[in-house]
């Protein structure tokens, strides 16, 4: 169905002839606008945004580029179209119809899994919300302003399943989803990584490469659902998840081309020499790298879960790519995490499969992260330099699961705490480290211009030039 731009609510989803529901989100909308012009992008809401707009949700040609006033954006309700043919993909309903309508006994599981997704995206938006000031050039600004607008898009495809299925619970819920803030030390978001925040540049490309990721697996268990709608809503919400993905990737790239090039002037690679020249040494990059990668492995949840177990066999929340596995069912199979063994050492267990789903939506997060890893060391090796940025192992520094609270190197061998508290400084980022990155932090206005710690893109924008003029001040 194609997309209405008539209504005030744009949608694909015949919202025109719901006449309560449209009633419901219309009064929802103006206070999604007063929570953007208080938490959203912070003094940049009269500046003109080369934005992508949703034209239509297929494959083709979803996107139409121009220049709007963020406020103005046209946040809408877009689901994926949908399949008639489909059925149950995995679970104790395997090849049964999928559901229009929530069965009654999945109603509060189902609403707690949506308001959870829908909780992280405004709160990323909250998180990012000073970055305007010290974007390192107009492109990179661009690309902020276009992941915020689309993180409020997704809030509005969560809140459109809260108000189209739930009754009123679910318009409570959209309430409270403007109600909670990140880093509220009442009211913080529900999870923990989308309360940390983020003043710098480059811990943004960390969290867009590491904890965006972490969204497109979640979405990519929800596009597996049995309720229709839910899959729907995250099958399109990927195709815009993908570019926010890039931003992180290639910005660290870009970060790590212009530390090479400095490195190369130089002929150093002396920490000190690097950012006397206004780069950022690699070690420097490895320890935002380990936190974030770290903070974002425990948004998984636990290595073992009834939770996962009971979302899997009600068909509520699927592997990634369900199809890509041979066995839907997945009732009488093992899984073996490694457990320490209270010793220093590991052991292995076995766990039913069902149990392991968060594990096994872990492991497909950590391969799609070393493909980026593996790009970023590509460059460094070209540039002759024996230096390589590596992902710690899961068990290093965790919150949640079978390792929450061990201590381990970052390559996940067990150590005493004691080793743990004096070398963990090191393997973060340190107070200096952080001071550092922030007075790298200046926004960069002129066309063109790029921060010095920075390499330019390949490209810019929908064929325009890097140097466009990607931001118009008013
Ligand atoms: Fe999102
Ligand atoms: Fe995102």
């Amino acid at each position: 169905m194609s997309i209405n731009y008539q209504d005030r609510i744009p949608n694909n989803v015949d919202l025109g002839s719901n006449r309560t529901l449209q009633r419901a989100l219309e009064h929802w909308q103006p206070e999604f606008l007063n929570w953007w012009q208080e938490l959203g992008p912070k003094d940049f809401q009269v500046a003109d945004v080369y934005l992508r707009t949703a034209t239509s949700v297929d494959a083709k040609g979803w996107a139409t580029y121009g220049f709007v006033r963020m406020p103005e954006y046209r946040w809408g309700i877009f689901l994926a179209d949908r399949d008639p043919e489909r059925k149950i993909g995995f679970g104790d309903n395997f090849g049964k119809e999928v559901w229009q309508q929530i069965p009654g006994e999945h109603r509060s599981t189902l609403r707690r899994l949506i308001v959870t997704q829908g909780d992280t995206e405004p709160a990323s938006v909250e998180q990012q919300r000073m970055l305007g000031h010290t974007a390192p050039s107009l492109y990179d600004l661009r690309n902020l302003f276009q992941v915020n607008v689309e993180e409020g898009r997704h809030l509005w495809a969560m809140v459109y399943l809260l108000h189209a299925y739930f009754g009123r619970d679910g318009r409570e819920e959209a309430e409270e989803l403007l109600e909670r803030h990140s880093g509220d030390a009442d009211k913080p978001r529900i999870l923990g990584t989308f309360n940390e925040p983020i003043r710098d540049w480059l811990s943004f490309f960390m969290f867009t490469m590491f904890t965006d990721r972490d969204g497109k697996f979640q979405l990519k268990s929800l596009a597996e659902s049995s309720f229709d709608p839910l899959a729907r809503t995250c099958s399109f919400m990927l195709t815009e998840e993908a570019h926010h993905m890039f931003v992180g990737d290639t910005g660290i790239s870009r970060v790590v081309k212009r530390t090479l090039e400095v490195m190369k002037e130089l002929s150093t690679d002396d920490p000190e020499a690097i950012r006397n020249a206004g780069a950022i040494d690699l070690p420097t990059v490895q320890r935002y790298l380990n936190f974030w990668f770290s903070s974002s492995l425990d948004l998984f949840g636990s290595e073992s879960s009834s939770n996962a177990a009971s979302y899997f066999a009600n068909g509520l929340k699927g592997r990634p790519d369900e199809a890509r596995y041979e066995d839907h069912i997945a009732l009488d199979t093992f899984y073996t995490i490694d457990v320490p063994n209270g010793n220093g050492s590991t052991k292995s267990e076995q766990i039913p499969m069902r149990n392991a789903m968060n594990d096994v939506t872990r492991g497909s997060y950590v391969k799609d992260c070393e493909m980026g890893v593996t790009r970023w060391n590509r460059l460094i090796e070209k540039a002759g330099h024996s230096f390589r940025l590596a992902l710690p192992s899961t068990r290093f520094r965790r919150n949640i699961g079978t390792w929450a609270g061990v201590p381990t190197d970052p390559a996940g061998k067990p150590i005493p705490q004691t080793e743990f508290n004096a070398k963990i400084a090191g393997w973060l980022p340190s107070e200096g480290d952080q001071a550092y990155i922030l007075s790298l932090m200046h926004g960069v206005y002129e066309p063109g211009k790029m921060a010095a710690w920075v390499a330019p893109p390949d490209r810019g924008i929908n064929s325009n030039p890097v140097e466009y003029e990607y931001v118009r001040f008013q």
